[in-house]
């Protein structure tokens, strides 16, 4: 099979060089957008492509505030912070996920909880989430849930949207509601991505995007913070300054600000590639469907979005039929210069989150010995 995916991707992307997992394409206003932060001098923390970046998400997502941030990391952190997560509480999210989701809620002093993910969505299952929560917490007096044993709160729950694959998000919120746990969505990789018609990254409280390099649209670095209260959305952009109260020339600072503004010239890309958003969502569609035909019928399977969403398929996935397969497949496949690669390894296989709490994870663990990236870069060759 690794023959028949080399010579449809030499094929596809034109070339026999290397070809990368993901690579930007800058064939718009980029430059542009970028030269004109130069020529005007504001390439920092103000700048009208800041606003301009905020808006166009807005207007894109439906979500009611979108606040700039310098990548998806601070992104999520602020959106935790927002939810009002806490140092000592527990934030339930996937073991199936990239290090980023858990790194930002470590950094608030909460201790992530390791729940499986669904075979449908390769997201939080709904259903482990809720047999986690019946066999380890408890709703107290005040109408929160808390742990069982350690009387910790779980404060939120962090599903990640794999891929750019939508979760199941009715049946996670009505899990969440439940509980009384907030819901704060994982869509850094998601952007262009709907569930059910509504973008993802509008369902929870709060919610995270990234423009990292390798993500749909990039700006360099960036992310970007989704606000579901205009009020909130506010107070967001509040806390990822520098929390000075707005004034002619005193500096009055009224909380500790974390300073996650995203500089004008990121932004400047940004709007660029903004406009250039629904030709990747169209090119990567058809490059999906094409890997769909040629993995039909194969014992390797090709994962497809699941049939409530519509997937930006940010990255194209496949499961090999054991792991053996999967190792001959991705050793050939580089060493012929296509860039394939497995996914994460699971977070309690981490030093950092090895003790930490968690469910059964079967299916987890069976797409981590199994599922390989392949090249999914944008690209107007057919
Ligand atoms: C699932 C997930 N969460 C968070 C992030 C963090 O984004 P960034 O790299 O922009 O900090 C990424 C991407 O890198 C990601 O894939």
């Amino acid at each position: 099979m690794h023959h028949k995916l080399i010579n449809f991707v030499q094929e596809r992307y034109q070339t026999k060089e290397f070809i990368p997992l993901h690579a930007p394409t800058f064939s718009g206003n980029e430059k542009k957008y970028v030269n004109n932060t130069l020529d005007s001098t504001f390439v920092s923390s103000v700048g009208k492509y800041v606003d301009q970046f905020e808006q166009q998400i807005e207007a894109y997502t439906g979500t009611a505030k979108a606040i700039a941030t310098v990548n998806g990391t601070a992104a999520l952190h602020t959106a935790l912070y927002m939810a009002g997560v806490k140092a000592g509480d527990l934030v339930i999210t996937q073991a199936l996920t990239f290090v980023a989701t858990c790194n930002a809620l470590y950094h608030m002093g909460a201790e992530p909880v390791f729940v499986d993910v669904s075979k449908v969505s390769l997201g939080l299952c709904p259903k482990a989430l809720d047999s986690y929560l019946e066999d380890n917490a408890f709703i107290n007096n005040d109408g929160f849930s808390q742990h069982k044993v350690t009387q910790q709160a779980f404060r939120a729950v962090v599903p990640m949207h794999t891929f750019g694959h939508p979760v199941e998000l009715d049946e996670l919120m009505a899990v969440c509601a439940k509980w009384n746990i907030s819901l704060i969505e994982d869509a850094a990789e998601s952007l262009g991505s709907f569930y059910k018609g509504q973008h993802t990254g509008t369902f929870g409280s709060f919610s995270a995007i990234s423009f990292n390099g390798n993500k749909i649209i990039t700006t360099g670095g960036g992310g970007m913070v989704l606000c579901k209260g205009f009020d909130e959305g506010i107070q967001t952009k509040h806390v990822t300054t520098t929390a000075k109260v707005p004034h002619p020339y005193e500096f009055f600072h009224d909380e500790p600000g974390f300073n996650y503004r995203l500089p004008n010239i990121n932004a400047a890309l940004g709007c660029a590639q903004m406009e250039m958003l629904p030709t990747f969502l169209k090119q990567k569609r058809a490059l999906a469907l094409q890997y769909k035909d040629l993995f039909k019928g194969a014992d390797f399977k090709f994962i497809e979005e699941p049939e409530y969403a519509q997937s930006n398929y940010w990255l194209n996935a496949i499961i090999c039929p054991d792991e053996g397969t999967r190792e001959t497949f991705i050793k050939e496949t580089n060493y012929d210069g296509v860039m394939t690669r497995p996914i994460w390894k699971l977070m309690h296989r981490l030093p950092m989150f090895e003790n930490a709490k968690r469910g059964n994870l079967p299916v987890s663990e069976w797409i981590e010995s199994r599922l390989v990236n392949i090249p999914s870069s944008p690209t107007n060759k057919q």
